[in-house]
């Protein structure tokens, strides 16, 4: 699933011409930049590496102990002011460079544009949640190209960190106050979102798929589409595409070989409509019907199931509609077998 996609070919001379040698395809418009200077960084440490270890080794070698050659150490240089000169000012020259270049590139990263398309961002364990601005919500984040798009940002839980490697962009997502990052994407196309701090056991499935449209129109027209899902389809479909759209599958297994974070759909289906099968974590047993289903939706604590790995879930209320809540519990009795 991961790939970094794009098949760039190792450009050379790659060090400088701002390429995408070591990352994904730049898509973002100022990918360009960062790389940029990164390449610029790796390749003024490399060429003094190989000056400085170069001349080590070879003053070792020359310098090395022989007997009867120079037994008593001969006295130092003490200073060379033309040395000293070259050397402190060919460095800060250097150092200027990467601090206008870096300081330059963060101002335009850290500075979103005022027409920005602001999409709201929810990170929890172990999911991504991006809201669009008709209220829609779901785990994919969908873009169109060539716009300025925002991301506001929080977290419900721990410290996430969303990062785009193919745009050369990350921040992070903290619970109680909220972040910002910003892009533009010319070129419609797929990328992966990766949470790159470590926030717990499935942190490395904390994954979500970015889709660039080609023109706004395209976006407009999979949002209205996307958000209409309960009236497009019949409630089981609805359902299904919903138990992938709102991060259940990141929890709920619906097949043998699914995750076991919380509790099986199949076997939550097997257990409707009885009060005897489905138990709690303090032993005791709950009727399993619409509402048991409901409230577990909108108020995960309520009541624990047995084996669930403590209590992950986070609430829906306020990010599902009640029609989508009966789709998914139609979708849930469906699997009964
Ligand atoms: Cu969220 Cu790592």
């Amino acid at each position: 699933m991961i790939s970094f996609g794009g098949g760039t070919a190792v450009p050379i001379p790659f060090l400088l011409d701002g390429s995408s040698y070591w990352f994904g395809p730049q898509a973002s418009t100022f990918a360009k930049d960062v790389d940029w200077l990164f390449n610029f960084i790796l390749a003024v440490c490399a060429f003094f590496f190989v000056l400085i270890v170069g001349a080590a080794v070879y003053f070792v070698m020359k310098y090395r102990y022989r007997e009867g050659v120079h037994e008593e150490p001969l006295p130092a240089p003490t200073h060379n002011t033309r040395l000293e000169i070259v050397w402190s000012v060919i460095p800060a020259v250097l150092v200027g460079v990467i601090f206008w270049y870096g300081f330059q590139t963060y101002v335009t990263l850290r500075t979103a544009p005022a027409d920005c398309l602001e999409i709201n961002v929810t990170a929890q364990k172990w999911a991504w949640d991006f809201q669009y601005p008709n209220g829609w919500s779901e785990p994919e984040l969908h873009v169109p190209a060539g716009e300025n798009v925002r991301l506001v940002m929080t977290s419900v839980d721990v410290l996430h960190s969303l990062w785009i490697p193919d745009f050369r962009t990350k921040m992070d997502c903290v619970q109680g106050r909220y972040s910002d990052i910003w892009f533009n994407a010319p070129e419609a196309g797929e990328h992966i979102i990766f949470c790159t701090e470590y926030c717990g056991t499935s942190h490395s499935r904390m994954l979500a798929k970015l889709v660039v449209h080609p023109n706004r129109e395209a976006y407009e027209a999979w949002l209205a589409n996307a958000s209409n899902v309960t009236k497009n389809f019949p409630p089981v479909e609805a359902g299904q595409i919903l138990f992938a759209k709102k991060g259940c599958a990141t929890c709920h297994a619906v097949d043998a070989g699914g995750p076991a974070i919380g509790p099986s759909f199949v076997n939550l289906a097997n257990h409707f409509g009885t009060s005897d099968k489905h138990q709690l974590q303090d032993k005791s047993f709950v009727t399993v019907d619409e509402n048991y289903i409901r409230e577990s939706i909108l108020n995960p604590q309520a009541k624990i199931a047995a084996g669930a790995n403590g209590n992950q879930m986070p609430t829906y209320q306020g990010r599902m509609k009640e029609e989508e809540i009966s789709c998914i519990i139609a979708y849930i009795k469906s699997l009964k077998n």
